[in-house]
């Protein structure tokens, strides 16, 4: 157990914050372990994957908790499909490449997204055509008030977009233990119709593409705008894509003539890194915090040196511009601490 202990190094934006107490758990005895601690001490809990998708806006005065569970079993249910296992602390781009090199296939539009396996039920990943939940069996999870093992099926998950029952009313009752996958082991179905894949294809030269294939055409696409979280402190897209009413999409064309929206029913999804850019924020930088040159729905830690809290102004002046100008409400995808 550390006391007073920085996260810098766990959270991709690389902000400078300290936890009243840290461990790092190797195993479900050593969580029992930790989470007894917290019980003890009335410690409110924090539970780190990769840090990819937190803003930690100040210093956190409970116990974090690293979960570095390791594992991965793969059970073969016919001459189609296999059931894959990873535990929580399986790094989930290296769980995308180990299931593509047994030619294992779902995954690779998922590739190259960072974090944790645990982690990816929480927003019901999503990528390139694809969420998890088109290949997701089930989670096993640890009952915080209970300490019960759980288990937790597809639709028991109630999945949405960026969304899941652990980012609703399961918030802050289970840790996720592992995950289970349905993957095809032969006629994969190849998913390239999303535009941007279909043109990187091309560029490689490659007409029969698979899944390999797909997954090398999403690392270059993803390459060529997100920036790295090594080089430059993020946590991917800061805010969903909004969502709103046709009738209100309509009206906003009258005014903005080339606004893009992919329409579902009587709903148009709107690229949120539009609106920001129409409001004059990529690659603006206030202070030590920016929106980024090539996606502007990214915010950066422009310097090194940002705060949680600088970020998380800048984002509400985002959002207060994007309210002005297009009546249109963001809201934050990045979890704040
Ligand atoms: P963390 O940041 O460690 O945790 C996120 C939240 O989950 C926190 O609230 C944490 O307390 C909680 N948590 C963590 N582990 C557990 C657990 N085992 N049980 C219960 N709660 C837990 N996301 C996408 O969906 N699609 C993308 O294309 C995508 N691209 C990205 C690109 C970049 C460059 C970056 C930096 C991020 C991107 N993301 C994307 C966001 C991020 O990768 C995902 O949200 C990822 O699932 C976060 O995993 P993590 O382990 O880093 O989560
Ligand atoms: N756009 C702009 N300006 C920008 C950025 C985007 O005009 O600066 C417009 C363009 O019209 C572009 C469209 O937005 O065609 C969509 O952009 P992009 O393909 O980059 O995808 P996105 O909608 O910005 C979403 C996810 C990403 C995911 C990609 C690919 C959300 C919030 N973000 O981004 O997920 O990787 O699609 O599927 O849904 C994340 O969640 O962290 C994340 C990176």
């Amino acid at each position: 157990m550390h006391e007073n202990f920085s996260l810098k190094p766990y959270n991709t934006f690389g902000v400078g914050a300290n936890a009243a107490y840290f461990t790092k758990v190797n195993t479900v005895e050593e969580l029992k372990e930790a989470l007894h601690f917290s019980n003890s001490e009335a410690l409110p809990l924090l539970f780190l994957g990769g840090g990819s998708n937190i803003l930690l806006t100040k210093d956190f005065d409970g116990l974090a908790i690293q979960l570095n569970l390791k594992g991965i079993h793969e059970d073969l249910i016919n001459e189609e499909e296999a059931l894959v296992t990873a535990k929580a602390g399986e790094n989930w781009h290296e769980f995308v490449l180990f299931c593509l090199e047994k030619n294992l296939g779902g995954l690779e539009n998922l590739s190259l997204i960072p974090g944790n396996v645990g982690t990816s039920p929480i927003q019901n990943i999503g990528a390139y055509g694809t969420e998890i939940k088109d290949i997701f069996v089930n989670c096993t999870v640890l009952n915080l008030k209970s300490l019960q093992l759980e288990i937790f099926n597809l639709e028991q998950c109630k999945f949405g977009y960026r969304d899941s029952i652990f980012k609703q009313e399961g918030k802050g009752k289970y840790v996720i233990l592992e995950v289970t996958f349905k993957l095809t082991r032969r006629n994969h179905i190849i998913q390239n119709e999303y535009g941007a894949i279909t043109s990187e294809l091309e560029n490689m030269g490659i007409k029969n593409p698979t899944i390999q294939d797909v997954s090398k055409a999403v690392i270059n696409i993803r390459q060529s705008k997100l920036p790295d979280p090594k080089e430059i402190g993020n946590a991917g897209s800061f805010f969903k894509n909004p969502t709103i009413p046709l009738t209100q999409f309509e009206e906003l064309q009258q005014k903005f003539e080339n606004i893009p929206g992919y329409p579902n029913n009587d709903f148009v999804k709107i690229p949120a890194g539009w609106l920001i850019e129409q409001c004059g924020w990529k690659g603006k930088q206030i202070g030590n915090v920016a929106s980024h040159k090539l996606q502007a729905l990214v915010i950066i830690n422009a310097t090194g040196n940002a705060t949680g809290k600088e970020i998380f102004d800048f984002s509400t002046e985002i959002i207060n511009s994007v309210k002005e100008k297009f009546g249109i409400e963001l809201e934050r995808e990045v979890n704040i601490i």
